[in-house]
């Protein structure tokens, strides 16, 4: 059975760049079982009807504050680790209603679901398959809803990495071996199989408390909104807002779709990519002319959604010979539109590729980029994860990481160097800050309900 919580992958955005400017407040304050303030408790208000959901966090006095939320019948909840208390529901607030919600909270019990990547590191026992799940799972998602949320039998753990290396093949089918499936299945069976080594809670284990990191009340002022996603197998990489306020988003893995949402009423909408087998949607961004450029990791393609047919179209880019299929053979992985319409796209190689000719430009020399971007002068800025990227720089924190001035583009500073092209010419820039976690928070720093929460921050 797979828990419900998996299939709402969820979309996080920055609270000011909501588009409620107006409307009721939430506020109070939430105290542990000594009565005493807790700090850095997610609040949630959920609204009914359009599941869009409003968090902050509580701050050192344990006051929070939920803000411009549009008139509606919300469910109000506080999830912090290790401490428990039932949600309020049918809570009614009509346009700029204020209303006050105290939380006492119950001890609770810290579960395996609610570690940070960072913790699992320091509390999975050593072995080989753990390495290997690192480095080759953890490229794409943690081990909290897919791993240790459900118990397997050792059948049903071999089965599911059977099935990820068929699924994303185009990753795993070169980097995981029949032995290191094995090695891999054995051992998530070990740790949460129906005889798990491990203690029901963490907190059991010697070592636990170490692994528990500060974080500064700072941290706490972020407010955000998150929106479910409307149905199963959905993992979405990015948003990026488009002209007209609609919001489009990549669904990665075997989802093989677009979504279109409406932030104002939570509403989604589908549009699949023609492509038979995994696609892999790595990104979706809208062209000035209001059509949608996505990629296709997987099947190395570009796709055109036109906002007439509402269909899309794909392009085939070209594989190394010998290569078809991998990624490092040929996958395209970010895009981004520029001035004169041409459609650039990061991933194995760089490429530009020209609608009108139907051409794909690659530049060889940069045989393997990551992220992508313009900056004013629409110089080209993408990261090499190959080189430039540290394995110690791989935790959680990455996937929150912010814009940072130096770096040109605030996508370029998730490998910590960028390499700009002009007119052909490679040039590096290693000024991008190591300290761009902006948000020294718990998401950044080990905690629990990170693990649930937005892959994307929407800037
Ligand atoms: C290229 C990206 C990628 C890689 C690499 C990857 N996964 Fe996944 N994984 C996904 C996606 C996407 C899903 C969601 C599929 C779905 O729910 O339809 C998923 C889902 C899962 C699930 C849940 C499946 C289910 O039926 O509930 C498990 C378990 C899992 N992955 C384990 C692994 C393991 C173990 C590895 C490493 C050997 C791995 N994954 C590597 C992308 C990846």
């Amino acid at each position: 059975m797979r828990s419900e919580s998996k299939y709402l992958a969820l979309l996080g955005l920055a609270l000011y760049l909501a588009p409620f400017c107006y409307g009721a407040t939430v506020s109070g304050t939430v105290k542990g079982p000594n009565g005493a303030p807790v700090e850095g408790a997610f609040v949630q208000a959920q609204n009914t009807k359009t599941k869009v959901s409003f968090f902050v966090l509580s701050d050192h006095e344990g006051h929070y504050r939920v803000e411009k939320l549009p008139a509606g019948e919300y469910r109000v909840q506080v999830k912090v680790s290790g401490l428990r208390v039932d949600p309020k529901s049918g809570v009614a607030l009509t346009a700029d209603q204020s209303v006050a919600l105290d939380f006492a909270l119950e001890t609770g019990m810290v579960r395996w679901n609610e570690l940070s990547i960072y913790q699992a590191k320091k509390l999975w026992p050593e072995e080989k398959a753990k390495q290997q799940i690192f480095t080759k799972c953890f490229i794409c998602h943690g081990f909290q809803t897919r791993m240790a949320s459900v118990k397997r039998d050792a059948d049903g753990w071999l089965d599911r990495v059977q099935f990820m290396r068929d699924a994303m093949h185009f990753s795993l089918g070169y980097r995981v071996t029949d032995q290191d499936a094995t090695e891999i299945a054995t051992y998530l069976h070990k740790l949460y199989g129906e005889d798990s080594v491990f203690p029901k809670s963490p907190t059991e284990l010697p070592g636990y408390k170490e692994t528990v990191r500060p974080f500064s009340s700072e941290a706490t002022s972020i407010a955000y909104v998150e929106y479910d996603m409307p149905g199963p197998s959905r993992m979405p990489f990015s948003a990026a807002p488009a002209k007209d306020g609609s919001v489009w988003i990549p669904n990665f893995g075997i989802g093989n779709k677009i979504t279109r949402l409406n932030p104002k009423t939570g509403e989604m909408q589908d549009f699949p990519v023609p492509n038979e087998g995994t696609a892999a949607v790595h990104s979706a961004i809208a062209a000035p002319d209001g059509s949608v450029w996505l990629t296709e990791q997987a099947s190395d393609k570009l796709g055109r959604w036109d906002p007439i047919t509402q269909k899309i179209t794909e392009y085939q880019d070209k594989y190394a010979a010998g290569m078809e299929g991998r990624e490092d053979g040929g996958s395209r992985h970010t895009v981004r539109i520029d001035s004169k319409g041409m459609v650039w796209s990061s991933g194995y190689p760089l490429t530009r590729f020209d609608p009108e000719t139907g051409k794909f430009n690659d530049f060889p020399e940069a045989a393997h980029t990551y992220s992508l971007d313009f900056d004013k002068d629409e110089n080209v800025w993408f990261t090499n994860p190959g080189t430039l990227r540290q394995p110690s720089t791989r935790t959680n924190a990455e996937l929150w990481s912010t814009p940072t001035a130096q770096c040109g583009s605030a996508n370029s500073k998730r490998g910590r160097s960028a390499i700009s092209i002009r007119r052909r010419k490679l040039s590096m820039n290693m000024n991008c800050p190591a300290d761009w976690m902006r948000f020294p928070t718990r998401w950044a720093s080990g905690s629990t309900t990170a693990s649930g929460i937005p892959r994307t921050i929407w800037m």
